[in-house]
């Protein structure tokens, strides 16, 4: 094909270069990678829930008649269902395909191209993904040294940088510490749409849900997929200013949590006494994967609120111990970037998950 025939001429500019998302390899690349059947691979870089989703999920999945038919572009009952769950009411509740979607939906939403979106890394990488993808400018303001959001830096940002949106993850993935209600507080005061992102609330317990009313520039976005088990049908959340709402819905894809996902949302707000014992599990696990990683001479495991933890490795050795691991059909996270790269990132599992984790590192360590 002549070069001025080549269809890539016509990709908008910005995107010609954006990088892709780094996502965790599926389960059958670490299969095949370590030659370990699928089943017995330890899957530790998701923060996904070891335990699966509630059985009666699976139920509900099997026995729904409707999926030859659209999903409802309202997702009116699934909202209606979330008020008792996150006692907010079904007017400033929008659900999206994963988080990730309504991550992308508010940069979407608010932010013209070039405009400044306010970044905290290290951080989630969807935050600095979707911005580059709608033709945002991204300006990071670093967290410090133990990873806590430098509030008077990001509120000078907001101001030098007419920032509209802010992203802080709390608790932040990948250091698993929550920023201080306050701190939220004084950042809100600024007038910018701060998205605060509690994907993993379940596990801390911390949430502003309860102020959201209070203030019209406050986006709370949560997840079915790590309390829940739901990663794979895709399901999450926001609060959202009522103001705010219709728009949303009006620029929304309009089936975007599709009938399973759905469904599977539902039932698991039926079945929350079975998803708060694994949670409960998952919280009792993240205490004993610590003081155990904390027995190795050269890992510094970081105390975490959310279903993961932060491990320092001493000697330049993140990247080698995470290779060995995989090759032992365990896998955790690496990030490669100068910030994180002595640390790698620990989902965390069931008892035996750890087991295996501490028997491979006492041989690689
Ligand atoms: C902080 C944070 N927000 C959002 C998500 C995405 O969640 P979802 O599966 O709902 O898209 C993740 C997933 O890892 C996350 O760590």
């Amino acid at each position: 094909m002549t070069r001025d025939k080549d269809p890539q001429r016509l990709i908008r500019s910005h995107l010609l270069h954006t990088e892709a998302y780094a996502a965790v390899s599926p389960l059958e690349a670490l299969s095949q990678d370590a030659g370990v059947a699928a089943e017995h691979i330890v899957k530790l870089d998701g923060n996904e829930n070891p335990y699966g989703c509630s059985p009666r999920v699976r139920e509900a999945l099997a026995a729904f008649p409707y999926y030859h038919v659209y999903p409802d572009t309202e997702q009116r009952e699934l909202r209606k269902a979330l008020e008792g769950y996150v006692g907010v009411s079904a007017e400033r509740l929008v659900a999206g395909s994963g988080s990730d979607e309504l991550i992308d939906l508010a940069v979407r939403l608010f932010v013209e191209p070039g405009e400044a979106v306010i970044n905290c890394p290290p951080t989630f990488g969807m935050y600095s993904f979707s911005t580059g993808v709608c033709g945002g400018r991204l300006v990071e303001v670093p967290r410090d040294t133990d990873f806590a959001v430098d509030v008077a830096r990001v509120r000078q940002a907001i101001a030098e940088e007419g920032a509209k949106l802010v992203f802080i993850a709390s608790p932040n993935n990948p250091s698993g510490n929550t920023t201080p209600k306050d701190d939220i507080r004084h950042i809100l005061e600024t007038g910018a749409v701060v998205v605060l992102d509690e994907a993993y609330y379940e596990f801390s317990g911390q949430s502003m849900a309860d102020e959201s009313r209070k203030y019209d520039n406050l986006v709370i976005l949560r997840t079915f997929s790590k309390w829940a088990g739901l990663a794979g049908l895709r399901v999450g959340y926001g609060i959202f200013p009522e103001s705010i709402v219709r728009h949303l819905m009006r620029v929304k894809p309009p089936y975007n949590v599709n009938a399973a996902g759905q469904v599977a949302a539902l039932e698991s707000l039926r079945d929350i006494a079975y998803l708060r014992q694994t949670v409960q599990a998952i919280i009792a696990e993240r205490q004993r994967l610590l003081q155990a990683l904390s027995q190795f001479e050269g890992l510094r495991p970081l105390p975490s609120e959310a279903n993961f933890l932060l491990c320092h490795v001493a000697g330049g050795r993140a990247r080698a111990v995470h290779q060995e691991l995989r090759k032992r059909g365990i896998s955790v996270r690496y990030f490669d970037n100068p910030r994180l790269e002595d640390f790698i990132r620990i989902s965390v599992g069931r008892p035996e998950h750890t087991d295996a984790l501490i028997a491979a590192l006492k041989q690689i360590c």
